[in-house]
Parts: C-alpha cells; sequence; structure tokens
C-alpha cells in the first residue's frame, strides 16, 4: 500500500484586482508574454511530488479559457466565492472525495508570479514531516513601529516578525476544518496559516526569497519583471 501522502496545489485567482486597476484582473496581466497567473502556476505544475492544481476563478471569469496552460492534464478549475478564503474553502469541498484528510494541500496566490522551485522543494520537504504544515515567508528587516493616532506609541522586537508568503502547504483535513471554524466564529482570516492558528496548531515558518512578492499595486508589475528577469532570464 502507497503511504505517500498526496499534495494537491490550489491557486485562488478569483478576484478583481481592485488595487492594481487594470481593465482586467491583474491575475491575466502579462509580464514577458506570460500572464502573471501563469508565472505563478508554473513551478506547481513543473513540480513532481504535486499531483494536480485547481485554479479558482471568478464566476464570470472570461479570461482563463484563454490561456494556453489551462489545457493541462494537471489543471482543473473552480468557482470562487466572496473572499479568499471562501475561494479557497471552495476547491477544499470539491476534494472530498478526493483526498484523505492527511494529504496535503499547498495554496499559492495567482497574483505571487516570482516563486522558485527551490523554495518549493523545501517547504515540500519540511511540511511532509510536520504535524500541520507550514508557510513561506521572510524576515523583516525595517525597525517596526506600533502608531497610534499618527504618533509612535512602541518599537516592536523584530526579531520575530516575520512576514508571510504564499504557498502554504497543510494538511487537507485540518485545513477545511479550521477555515469553517473561522468562519462560524466570524474570525476573519487573510491566509490560510491564520486559520490555522486560531484552532490551535502552530504551523512551521519556511525561510523564502524575499522577491516571492504578492502583485497588489500597479507599482508591483514592474518589479515583479524585475525579479522573473534576475531568476529566470526571461
Ligand atoms: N482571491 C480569490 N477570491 C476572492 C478574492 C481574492 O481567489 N474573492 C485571490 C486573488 O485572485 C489573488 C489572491 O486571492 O490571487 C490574493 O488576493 P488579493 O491580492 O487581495 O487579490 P484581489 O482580491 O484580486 O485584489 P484587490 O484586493 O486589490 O481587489
Ligand atoms: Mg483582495
Amino acid at each position: 500500500m502507497n503511504t505517500m501522502p498526496k499534495c494537491w496545489a490550489v491557486i485562488p485567482a478569483a478576484g478583481i484586482g481592485q488595487r492594481v486597476g487594470s481593465k482586467i484582473p491583474k491575475q491575466y496581466l502579462q509580464i514577458a508574454g506570460k500572464t502573471i497567473l501563469e508565472h505563478s502556476i508554473t513551478p506547481l505544475i513543473d513540480n513532481n511530488r504535486i499531483a494536480g492544481v485547481t485554479v479558482v476563478l471568478h464566476p464570470q471569469d472570461t479570461h482563463f479559457a484563454d490561456i494556453r496552460m489551462g489545457a493541462s492534464d494537471k489543471i482543473r478549475t473552480v468557482i470562487g466565492g466572496a473572499t479568499r478564503a471562501h475561494s479557497v474553502l471552495n476547491a477544499l469541498k470539491s476534494f472530498e472525495t478526493q483526498l484523505a484528510k492527511d494529504d496535503f494541500v499547498l495554496v499559492h496566490d495567482a497574483a505571487r508570479p516570482c516563486l522558485t522551485s527551490d523554495d518549493l522543494n523545501r517547504l515540500i520537504n519540511l511540511c511532509l514531516d510536520h504535524e500541520v504544515g507550514g508557510i513561506i515567508g521572510s524576515r523583516v528587516t525595517d525597525t517596526i513601529k506600533q502608531v497610534e493616532d499618527n504618533n509612535v506609541v512602541n518599537t516592536l522586537d523584530r526579531e520575530n516578525i516575520w512576514r508571510a508568503y504564499t504557498p502554504q502547504m497543510f494538511k487537507f483535513g485540518i485545513l477545511q476544518s479550521a477555515i469553517q471554524k473561522a468562519f462560524e466564529d466570524n474570525v476573519s482570516i487573510t491566509d490560510e496559516a491564520s486559520a490555522i492558528e486560531y484552532a490551535g496548531y502552530q504551523p512551521c515558518m519556511v525561510e523564502g526569497d524575499v522577491r516571492n512578492i504578492k502583485v497588489t499595486t500597479a507599482e508591483d508589475i514592474s518589479l515583479a519583471e524585475i525579479f522573473l528577469q534576475e531568476e529566470f532570464n526571461l
């Protein structure tokens, strides 16, 4: 019997990219001849440890059908929800017959085009042996201030402060019940790890490349382009 847990990826791509403010959702803007979404999916599709990738689409999506990679037999699609967490939960619901509770799900933002295969492999290797799973992140290098009414009231100890990126990789059963619990208790969750933390677990933090940025505003697109050229010689 094969006891190796399965790994399946989820790409939430059901957002409209309001802060970038382009005519089409940001994940469909092109960098070096490929959409941001394709750059984000590529390392997951190429990874032999990942059995497949589920892309979560907006109900009115008109762009995904035009993507070359959409035809890959490793890709499936589901329709997203009102928030990123709802979109992720929709994908998890579609896995109920396909994944066992101890299989792993890796959630990676459609808007993070600069993930390296090194970071992905390190995350997978460390999380496969972990109780719940973990996330990619990086240490904060700036001094961090706590501000109230525009006045600095405290300087935080940055030794223990990290930025959270994606992918975030967790056991399927624990992740699904953690997100459901957060919804039931009306707790707002901005990433998968915050749901896992709310459920009482401690995800592991895997230090990754600081260039794994999320394209959030228009300026981030030029930055992503530079990083992709540096890393992948595009
Ligand atoms: N996302 C999603 N479903 C939603 C909202 C967001 O799948 N209802 C996805 C986005 O497509 C993106 C990721 O979650 O890949 C991170 O979200 P964010 O950067 O906030 O993207 P948008 O919500 O599209 O951008 P904005 O908040 O500026 O509108
Ligand atoms: Mg958003």
